[in-house]
Formats: structure tokens, C-alpha cells, sequence
């Protein structure tokens, strides 16, 4: 079937474009790009005044199946995905059980492909059961189609093991994706340690617990080659080292979260939100200007959610006791729309590469560029478009946003995987 785009401002860095014009694509590949495009018969769609780039991608998200559905599972994650504008996205195997071999890959696949709104990527644990102790099945994963390993939720603590996992991925390419945390200095902390964990009562995660691990990964990347990812990134000590190692020439990539980015340890009041506890904490100003810097310089490679479901029961209770993470699919283009390109401070080639080019790169997943040939995975933006954010708005089965009763400007409107619609007017396509 031919699907012809009208009339949208068209931008993708990748080939230098931005202009107005028509895209027509057939069997899920772009086969024109240029204006007053015909078709002989086919959908056409309307998109003056709307924003056309490459589908987005999310490389950190969790989806909570199998095992937690009472959070999430495929099939509500992957909506939330299509409906916050993303085409694809890389689950955390964290789940129940844990992704460490070629059956949870299949599952993840199969229940994405007969449920899902969004193409899965793939992840596998690095250790079996995320225990940290022994290697997870890693290249019978690789030959089911793992993209990344990760054991995110976790920190591995033992340096000989993390070189273990390095000097095996290396073998086929596949980069690990570490979330940095020295449980030995973290321990039971809740909130940045400071003025945070002063002011509030609260036991202190520090920022050396987190740019201990970064030092001890980017040490080891050199030793063994390893493409390595640095998971949200949330301090300035800890971006600088990034920084460094991409000079030296290392395989070194990082990313931020929205809310590391446009939340600090200051919000967190004397109502103790439990949506503002996520791990790595919420972290000072000062550290959140110094990723935005980060943004905008390149050190940082791309923005993802972290989206954390959990139940309301769950958030609902003593900030000691609720588990950490917020939501973030369904906020992350409107939040980075509102407050970094409208503020004029990364443009859309930017946000292009951090949400779109990049994350694919990392993981090694084919490129989606727009121009003849490309797969049509695409993202409709109405730049114009204000909203609030609100609990009941979300196609996630949660509502732990740290966001609630914010305004923003700019939102995806239509987005196409493979040429189809999987959501049209800002309703997912049933
Ligand atoms: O806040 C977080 N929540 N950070 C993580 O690393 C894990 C995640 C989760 O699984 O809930
Ligand atoms: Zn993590």
C-alpha cells in the first residue's frame, strides 16, 4: 500500500534536510521524497504545519514483562512508546524472570511482535539472574538477537567479573551498558547526599558512588575494547570522565534522562513526592547544568527515559519504602521540545541525533534516514501543540511521572513504523 506525507517540514540531519515537501512511501520504505509528489492510489495525509524526522528511539526503558505486569508489559509499554513518539525501544531485562538467555529473548520478541506498537531492541543481562556472579548466556543471546547487555538496576561490583562481561561482548560487538553504582558507598540511600539527604532526613546516595564505577568502567573499556555505555548519567565529575575517554579515542558513550536534566534534589520537598525518588537520584543544579552543557557539546551521546512503571500502591507510601523510577515515554519529546529547543538551546538536528541517529548507532541497529530507500519509521511532531500533563493521559498502566502539572509545548502527533500508523492524531492506531 502507498501512504504519501504532505506537506510537513521535513529535517534529518543525517542528509542536510529541512524543507517542506512530500514523502511517498510503499511496502515500508520511503520511495520519494521531493514536492507536488502524486500517487496513483493510496493514503494521503494532510501534515502541513507538522514536523517530520526519523522515528525515535528510546534504549532505555522497562517494560516489566514478563514478571511485573502489574507495572507494565509489552503491550501498554510499547503504546506508551508509540504514543510519546518513539518507533522503537530497548527494554532492561530486569524483569522476572531475568532475560539472561535465548528463550527471554524470544519471548520479548514474540510477545513485541504480536502485541507491540513499537519495534523492541533486544537486551540481555550480563550476569545470570543480575547477580553479578556469573556470566549470562551472551552469545547464544547474540544469535536470538540481543542488541546490548545490560544489568541495569544494578551495579556490577566485582571489577574482575565486569571484565569478564567486557572481554566476552567485545567478541561480537555488542556494547555493554552499564548502570554505574557502588553498592558498598550507596548502600540504603535515597536521595543525593548533601543537602538533599540533610535537609530531608534522608540516608545519601553520593555522587562518588556512581563516578567510582564510571572511572572503574572507562578503565576497563580501555583494557578490553568493549564498547561500553554509561546508563543515565547524572553527575558533572562523571560526565567530565566521559569526556575524556571519548578524547583518548575510547568506545565510551552516555546518556542522560529527562529528569536528570530538568530536575534537581531541590524539587523534592517537605511532601517527599516518591516520584521524585529514581536511582541515580535526582543530583544538584549545578550537575544539571553541566549535562545540559553536556547536551549541547556532544559528550552526551543521547537522551532516553528510564521509564520506570510502578503502581500507584507502590509509589504510594513512606519515601524509604517506594521503589525507584518514574515514567518517561510519553514526556521525553515534550519535555526536550519545551525545554531545550524552544529555549533555542540545541536545535532540531540535534535533538534529531540525540533521540533518533545515536541511540540506533549505539546499538548497533540499521540507520533510518530520510531519504529513498530508508525503512519509513517515522515521528509527526506538532511543535505548536501545548499540553498539560496529567494522570489518566497515560496509555502506561502508571502514573509516576515526575512531571504532573506541567505544561508543555510540542508533542508527537502520527507515528509510522515500517510505513504504518501506529498512531494517528495522537490516538494509537488499533
Ligand atoms: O530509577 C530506576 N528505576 N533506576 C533504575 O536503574 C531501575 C529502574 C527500575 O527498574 O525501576
Ligand atoms: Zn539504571
Amino acid at each position: 500500500m502507498a501512504l504519501m506525507l504532505k506537506g510537513a517540514r521535513v529535517i534529518d540531519p543525517q542528509v542536510g534536510l529541512d524543507e517542506v515537501t512530500d514523502i511517498l512511501i510503499r511496502d515500508g520504505k520511503i520511495v520519494e521524497i521531493g514536492t507536488n509528489l502524486t500517487m496513483e492510489k493510496g493514503v494521503e495525509r494532510d501534515l502541513s504545519g507538522k514536523i517530520i524526522v526519523p522515528g525515535l528511539v528510546d534504549i532505555h526503558v522497562h517494560l516489566r514483562e514478563p514478571g511485573f505486569e502489574q507495572k507494565e508489559d509489552i503491550a501498554s509499554g510499547t503504546r506508551a512508546a508509540a504514543h510519546g513518539g518513539f518507533t522503537a525501544i530497548c527494554p532492561m531485562p530486569n524483569t522476572d524472570p531475568v532475560i539472561d538467555d535465548a528463550l527471554g529473548i524470544e519471548f520479548i520478541k514474540a510477545v513485541g511482535e504480536a502485541k507491540g506498537k513499537a519495534r523492541i531492541i533486544p537486551c540481555g543481562a550480563c550476569s545470570q539472574g543480575l547477580k553479578g556472579e556469573t556470566l549470562s548466556e551472551m552469545g547464544n543471546m547474540v544469535a536470538h538477537g540481543a542488541k546490548a547487555f545490560s544489568d541495569d538496576g544494578k551495579g556490577i561490583q566485582d571489577a574482575g567479573m565486569m571484565r569478564r562481561v567486557m572481554d566476552y561482548a567485545v567478541q561480537f560487538d555488542v556494547p555493554v551498558m552499564v548502570h554505574c553504582q557502588d553498592d558498598a558507598l550507596v548502600g540504603e540511600g535515597q536521595v543525593n547526599e548533601g543537602v538533599a539527604s540533610t535537609r530531608l532526613g534522608l540516608l545519601g546516595w553520593p555522587a562518588e558512588g556512581e563516578e567510582i564505577e564510571i572511572a572503574r568502567d572507562i578503565a576497563l573499556c580501555r583494557l578490553t575494547g568493549c564498547p561500553l555505555h554509561i546508563q543515565h548519567i547524572t553527575t558533572a565529575r562523571g560526565l567530565a570522565m566521559v569526556r575524556e575517554a571519548k578524547a583518548e579515542g575510547l568506545p565510551v558513550t552516555c546518556e542522560v534522562t529527562p529528569h536528570h536534566l530538568f530536575l534537581t534534589e531541590d524539587a523534592i520537598g517537605p511532601e517527599y513526592q516518591t516520584a521524585l525518588k529514581v536511582n541515580p537520584p535526582l543530583r544538584t543544579k549545578e550537575d544539571a547544568q553541566a549535562l545540559i552543557q553536556g547536551v549541547i557539546d556532544g559528550t552526551v551521546d543521547c537522551i532516553v527515559t528510564d521509564h520506570a512503571p510502578h503502581t500507584d500502591w507502590e509509589k504510594d507510601r513512606e519515601f524509604e519504602l517506594a521503589p525507584f523510577g518514574m515514567t518517561g515515554l510519553e514526556t521525553s519529546l515534550s519535555l526536550v521540545l519545551t525545554h531545550l529547543v524552544s529555549e533555542g538551546i540545541i536545535d532540531y538536528n540535534r535533538m534529531i541525533e540525540l533521540m533518533a541517529v545515536t541511540p540506533r548507532a549505539i546499538v548497533r541497529e540499521e540507520a533510518v534516514s530520510l531519504q529513498p530507500g530508508s525503512t519509513a519509521d517515522l515521528t509527526v511532531i506538532d511543535p505548536e501543540a501545548e499540553w498539560t500533563v496529567e494522570v489518566g493521559e497515560f496509555y502506561s498502566k502508571a502514573n509516576n511521572s515526575g512531571f504532573i502539572g506541567q505544561t508543555l509545548k510540542g508533542r508527537a502527533t502520527d507515528v509510522y513504523v515500517g510505513g504504518y500508523a501506529t498512531m494517528e492524531d495522537g490516538a494509537i492506531v488499533e
